[in-house]
């Protein structure tokens, strides 16, 4: 009867993946919004209702997108972790489980993050030569920012990155990236390395601006790091 002693262990198991099924942050399969919001909330508080498909919920309280939901976060809180008087009684949506209470604290804990750290972090992919740098710290403003590799003869490694695209981002990366006005520099404290015989490598970069080309960097340091 070996077998039975695999059950509490079985079971042990099961208790304790289930306490991290839920990630702290909004985005992401096992974020909030996809745990708690789509299935609790967003019957009624989503921007694409209107009117009577609401249930009566205030046209200005949406989960559906992160700034909304953060920015009622700590009504989202009081109401259906503290108070429990969200989803209504009347609307046969159940309450919050215990995990989805302790995930939702814990995401008031983190700030309401939008992303988890993992996806937050500079890649280099090699089968399609892009950087992906999602913050660059440009002054007081953040940009998320994808560059090509390009062969830059006669320079340090002979390669250069040349912008592909930027936009502003509210993203936070404890990793990111920063660029110094007065020299140019790009400073990339680590970059993983995808798609490649190097994979799980992580690199930390820095990039110059070429004076006078159109937003085309050097690359001038390259290290690994363990
Ligand atoms: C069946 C529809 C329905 C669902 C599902 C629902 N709500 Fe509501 N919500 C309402 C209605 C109606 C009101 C306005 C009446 C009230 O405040 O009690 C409201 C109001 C609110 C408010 C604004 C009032 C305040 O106290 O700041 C918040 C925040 C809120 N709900 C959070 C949630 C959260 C979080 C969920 C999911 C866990 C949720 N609701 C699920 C219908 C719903």
């Amino acid at each position: 009867m070996k077998h039975v002693h695999f059950f509490p262990l079985l079971l042990c198991l099961l208790t304790t993946n289930s306490a991290f099924a839920i990630d702290a942050v909004y985005e992401g399969d096992n974020g909030i919004r996809a745990t708690v919001f789509e299935s609790n909330c967003l019957a009624c508080h989503s921007s694409e209702l209107s009117g009577s498909s609401r249930n009566g919920a205030p046209s200005n309280v949406n989960f559906d997108s992160y700034d909304s939901a953060q920015d009622k976060g700590d009504r989202a809180i009081a109401r259906a972790v503290n108070q429990m008087s969200m989803p209504p009684v009347f609307s046969g949506i159940p309450s919050l489980t215990q995990e989805q209470k302790d995930a939702m604290l814990a995401w008031q804990e983190a700030g309401f993050p939008q992303f988890a750290d993992t996806e937050i972090n500079a890649t280099f992919d090699f089968s399609t030569l892009i950087l992906d740098l999602p913050v660059v710290i440009v002054g007081n403003d953040k940009f998320s920012v994808t560059l090509n590799l390009f062969e830059l003869p006669g320079s340090a490694f002979g390669f250069g990155f040349a912008l592909q695209g930027a936009a502003p981002t509210s993203a936070d990366s404890d990793k990111a990236a920063t660029f110094a006005f007065d020299t140019g520099i790009v400073d990339i404290p680590e970059v993983e390395l995808l798609n490649s015989g190097l994979a799980n490598n992580k690199v930390s970069l820095q990039i110059q601006l070429i004076p006078g080309s159109s937003l085309q960097f050097d690359l001038i340091t390259l290290q690994f790091m363990d």
